[in-house]
């Protein structure tokens, strides 16, 4: 086997990465980087950005993959091009449509971005994506990996785009014995990875290097398939399970919330949330955090009247949603509510209408609707879900 040029101390029971600058390709690198190549050429997964590799597309495709997988982000792509078929597009929409195109992708700060770097392109650009790396990273949400990404991708240029499949991959041919976001290993992983990238090359190496992250040098690796299997010190060593070496903790926080929805005549409240915060401008049903003591139905009729300040009462359980979102471990408690009638059995704020009129706290507008009307809303995940799970039941209410 040709043995890539040690750079680690594997024996105790410590590792440390002892040297960080002896990044300089050997011969056997060539060979290494050819057999990823050509693996590539018959292993890669067809994609709708792989066809022409236009700009545009490539912007598109990082900025989705920043965040989901990439047979859900294929999916996404394709609906979002026949959207927006050109970057003019995307900076001519409203932010809602964008936001619905976006809608199940998650980190929606993510489509912002995107709709703001439109902008920035049209404006500065000429409406191109620029093949520069300083223009690139004035971008909104063009950070180091997806600055590299655009230019090795796009344009083919010299650049690395390390992400996590990439160190992943790092860590284990070149056994670096620290974890991968401390400063020397991640300074060695992109100092190799640079002086690896083949001349002319550069969009297929970087592409084969996350592909084979993702396809076999997974979090548990497919070695008996792996192309490299010949060059990799962690394979070699039998310690594909200890690299890479793990880091800090990601350090959940869980967080019980309520949701309420107040349904009326046959309608139910929404409102919009304020252009500040977490999921900015969404649609909603009011609700919040529990606090220390209270019971779900006590959280649920205190934040309505914060809120929009209606008295309600939590007429019904609907049940628990749990969702994901950044740092959080959220569960949901979901409740059908109805307004409370004052000591004369009237609706306080009624009046001659057919729905009461909030006071609105915490959005900038709302809305009476009929419940089939919510698939047209952009809703926060956790109360798309509870959409999705409950109102075709409302509906044959
Ligand atoms: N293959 C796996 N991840 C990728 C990404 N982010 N960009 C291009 N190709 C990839
Ligand atoms: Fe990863 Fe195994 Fe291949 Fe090494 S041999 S690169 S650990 S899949």
């Amino acid at each position: 086997m040709p043995s890539p040029r040690k750079i680690t101390h594997t024996g105790g029971p410590a590792p440390v990465l002892e040297g960080d600058t002896e990044t300089a390709p050997l011969p056997e690198h060539a060979a290494l980087v050819e057999r990823l190549l050509d693996w590539f050429q018959s292993n890669k997964r067809p994609l709708p950005w792989r066809t022409d590799y236009a700009p545009y597309h490539v912007l598109v495709s990082e900025f989705m993959l920043q965040q989901t997988q990439m047979d859900r982000a294929a999916v996404y792509f394709e609906r979002w091009l026949r959207r927006f078929p050109s970057l003019a597009d995307v900076a001519a929409a409203e932010t809602d449509e964008i936001l619905k195109a976006w809608e199940g992708l998650g980190y929606y700060s993510r489509a912002r971005n995107l709709h703001r770097t439109a902008q920035t392109l049209m404006r500065d650009h000429g409406g191109s994506v620029p093949d520069d790396l300083h223009a690139l990273r004035a971008l909104p949400g063009v950070g180091e990996y997806t600055a590299g990404a655009l230019l090795s991708i796009a344009f083919n240029k010299p650049a690395i785009a390390v992400d996590a499949n990439v160190e992943r991959v790092f860590a284990r041919i070149f056994d670096v014995g620290a974890p991968v976001k401390s400063g020397v290993a991640s300074g060695f992983i992109r100092r190799m990875a640079q002086a690896l990238i083949p001349e002319g090359r550069a969009r297929e190496f970087n592409q084969a290097l996350m592909e084979l992250g993702a396809l076999v040098c997974a979090k548990k690796p497919r070695c008996a398939v792996c192309p490299l299997q010949g060059f990799c010190q962690a394979r070699h060593l039998g310690i594909t399970a200890e690299r890479p070496v793990p880091g800090k903790k990601s350090g959940y926080t869980s967080l019980e919330i309520v949701s309420g929805v107040l349904v009326h005549n046959g309608h139910v409240f929404i409102q919009k949330r304020l252009e500040s915060g977490v999921w900015a401008g969404f649609w909603e049903f009011p609700g919040g955090r529990m606090e220390e003591g209270e019971s779900p139905e006590q959280a649920v009729v205190r934040e309505f009247a914060e809120e929009t300040e209606f008295q309600v009462r939590a007429a019904r359980y609907l049940g628990l949603v749990r969702h994901a979102y950044t740092r959080y471990k959220i569960a949901m408690h979901c409740f059908v509510c109805t307004l409370l009638p004052d000591a004369t059995g009237q609706i306080p704020g009624l009046g001659s209408s057919a729905f009461p009129k909030p006071e609105l706290h915490a959005a900038t507008a709302y809305r009476w609707i009929e419940p089939g009307d919510i698939e047209s809303f952009t809703l926060p995940a956790g109360h798309r879900k509870l959409a999705d799970a409950w109102f075709p039941e409302l509906l044959r209410l």
